[in-house]
């Protein structure tokens, strides 16, 4: 059996978020194959083109750009913010893309999940996510899609996932995105 290192990065940095609560979910439903790793994305200085032009990034910019290179895939899990996404994870879309030439997203296949208390769970976030990552070329899964609404009442008060068919749906989202992951790298 071939392991698969998989980053998740969250798109929201509140202590209570909704999402990465859903996101802690759907790395515990995940096959053996994949190992998930949480990555912060809450320190990354806003990013400015100078410091790359001056050979001078952010030492937290490298960081997270030689961290994003060991992983063989990346699984995004967002909010919406004003039908789109979170600053947070555009910005570190963006720090990881650049500079020209360097971009640690290329060609590593990633799936996207958005999560709302309201009833689109999140659509227009997941698709905006989607155009940014067909430009770094992030091979993303197409489908099962996962729109998780009403995130709000997915949890019982010990924090657990009561609904029996959400587990079934985002347990077979896993399972997809790790067949996914295997057949891109299978044919790299
Ligand atoms: C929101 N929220 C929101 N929800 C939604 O479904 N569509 C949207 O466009 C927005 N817009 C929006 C903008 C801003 C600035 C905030 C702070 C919130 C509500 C959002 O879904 C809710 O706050 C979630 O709880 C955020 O996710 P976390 O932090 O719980 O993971």
């Amino acid at each position: 059996m071939t392991t698969y290192k998989v980053a998740v990065l969250v798109g929201s940095l509140r202590k209570a978020s909704f999402t990465r609560k859903a996101a802690r979910l759907l790395m515990s439903l995940a096959p053996e194959n994949l190992e998930l790793e949480e990555v912060d994305i809450g320190q990354l200085p806003m990013y400015n083109q100078d410091f790359d032009d001056s050979g001078t990034p952010p030492p937290a910019w490298t960081e997270f750009r030689d961290k994003i290179r060991n992983f063989d895939a990346v699984l995004f899990v967002t909010p919406e913010y004003n039908r789109s996404v979170p600053a947070v994870i555009k910005n570190a879309i963006d720090v990881g893309s650049r500079p020209y030439g360097f971009n640690v997203w290329d060609n590593k296949p990633g799936a996207v999940a958005s999560v709302s208390p309201g009833m689109i769970g999140g659509f227009a976030a997941n698709h905006h996510l989607r155009q940014s990552l067909v430009f770094v070329n992030v091979l993303t899964m197409t489908q099962p899609e996962a729109y998780i609404h009403s995130v709000g009442k997915l949890f019982n008060a010990e924090g657990k996932l009561s609904d029996p068919d959400t587990r079934a749906f985002l347990t077979d989202f896993m399972q997809k995105f790790a067949d996914w992951i295997e057949n891109i790298s299978q044919h790299d």
